[in-house]
């Protein structure tokens, strides 16, 4: 039923759009980590796409599409060379993070009766898997049809984390529609919470802020956080909140309302759950740029999406063509299981054991409204 859906799915995104669905896949070198470690970056390009993806952080390095006129512009925030995302320990720019994606209360959990401590390094939580998470790995790169599968292994204790876990992430673009398809197993009980940690602007600039594009998130409630950006483990109704994207709103439109959750925020920067159940693909969010026309379909088997509105983009990074990104030139929709499972039981389970298989599909479709 799961596959029969998917297939339809992607029958529906590709259909109608009259092109060969197929993309090229070419592979150049990326510059060097400074343990001497090669690079490499794979373009992934169909008829109206063009995305790249490099094996440090398995990061999505630039999307090229077109708008309403046929302009094609860049997406994706992001570097131009290595030593930019080398320098840049803060943004997690277009990288895959784990172990845990987002937080965990104290980095403390517990499984199996046993007690983890993991790095805290954001206001006493972990996030993002820790000082050095999978956005700071060299993956593996194999072509495959259409795109590319990217291979970590990461140790038992690796960041404090139980289990020594493979993780395959493959990136591959039908027509307008960029797949991530991960895939984890591990030899002992651990906590898994990957997500892709791109951040778009539709404008295709970079320079101008995301708050005049539109959001509908398909969601009825949220989980509220403390004062370090912690889920307290409520899941609150959107309703009546400026949390409400059931229907579309501007990013800016409320986003500096008197309202406590973005207070603490400082904007937008929280977990929605998505309607429809886990594990089967639903569209979370839908992004229209009404200046060029671009337009982002997420779809996703996750429970849930961080909608983060960049607040924390400071200009201290210079992007690509020299632009500093300030605050809230990207916006991000990280697909993803609630923060700090691990610590509440009500909440879908993060836990991954040995023989069994992890997986989820996550799909950014690129489009344009006339
Ligand atoms: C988090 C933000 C954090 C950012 C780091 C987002 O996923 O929710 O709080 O500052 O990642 O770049």
């Amino acid at each position: 039923m799961k596959l029969l859906w998917t297939g339809i799915l992607m029958t529906g995104l590709t259909a109608g759009l009259g092109i060969n669905a197929h993309a090229a896949v070419t592979k150049a070198p990326f510059g060097k980590l400074p343990d001497g470690k090669a690079v490499e970056i794979y373009t992934l390009k169909s008829a109206t796409v063009e995305a790249r993806v490099m094996t440090f952080g398995a990061r999505i390095v630039s999307v090229r599409t077109p708008d309403r006129a046929g302009h094609v512009a860049d997406v994706v925030l992001g570097y131009e060379n290595i030593e930019g995302y080398l320098a840049d320990k803060k943004t997690y720019f277009g990288a895959i993070v784990g172990r845990y994606g987002n937080r965990i209360a104290g980095g403390k959990f517990s499984l199996d009766g046993k007690s983890y401590q993991v790095p805290t390094n954001d206001h006493g939580n972990s996030l993002h898997g820790g000082t050095s998470g999978f956005d700071q790995k060299l993956w593996t790169a194999k072509e495959v049809s259409n795109g590319v599968e990217m291979t970590l292994v990461s140790p038992d204790e690796d960041m404090g984390f139980p289990g020594t876990l493979t993780t395959h992430v493959t990136y591959t673009l039908v027509g307008n529609a960029l797949h991530i398809d991960y895939v984890s197993t591990s030899d002992k009980d651990t906590v898994l919470n990957l997500t892709n940690h791109s951040y778009f602007n539709l404008n295709g600039d970079g320079a101008s802020d995301i708050l005049s594009h539109s959001i509908t998130i398909d969601s009825e409630h949220f989980t509220p956080v403390d004062a370090t950006l912690i889920t307290t483990g409520n899941m609150d109704t959107v309703a009546g909140t400026p949390m409400d994207f059931r229907q579309p709103h501007t990013m800016g439109e409320r986003i500096n309302s008197d309202f406590a959750q973005l207070k603490l925020g400082g904007g937008y920067d929280h977990n929605w759950i998505l309607n429809g159940p886990n594990g089967v693909i639903k569209r979370a969010a839908f992004v229209l740029d009404a200046t060029t026309g671009r337009t982002l379909t997420v779809t996703t088997t996750e429970p849930g999406v961080q909608f983060y509105t960049g607040n924390f983009l400071d200009g201290s990074f210079k992007g690509k063509n020299g632009i500093s990104y300030g605050k809230r030139t990207g916006f991000c929709l990280e697909t993803q299981h609630y923060p700090d499972s691990p610590n509440h039981p009500g909440f879908p389970s993060t836990e991954l054991k040995p023989g069994q298989i992890a997986k989820s599909t996550t799909i950014f479709t690129f489009g344009v409204q006339k």
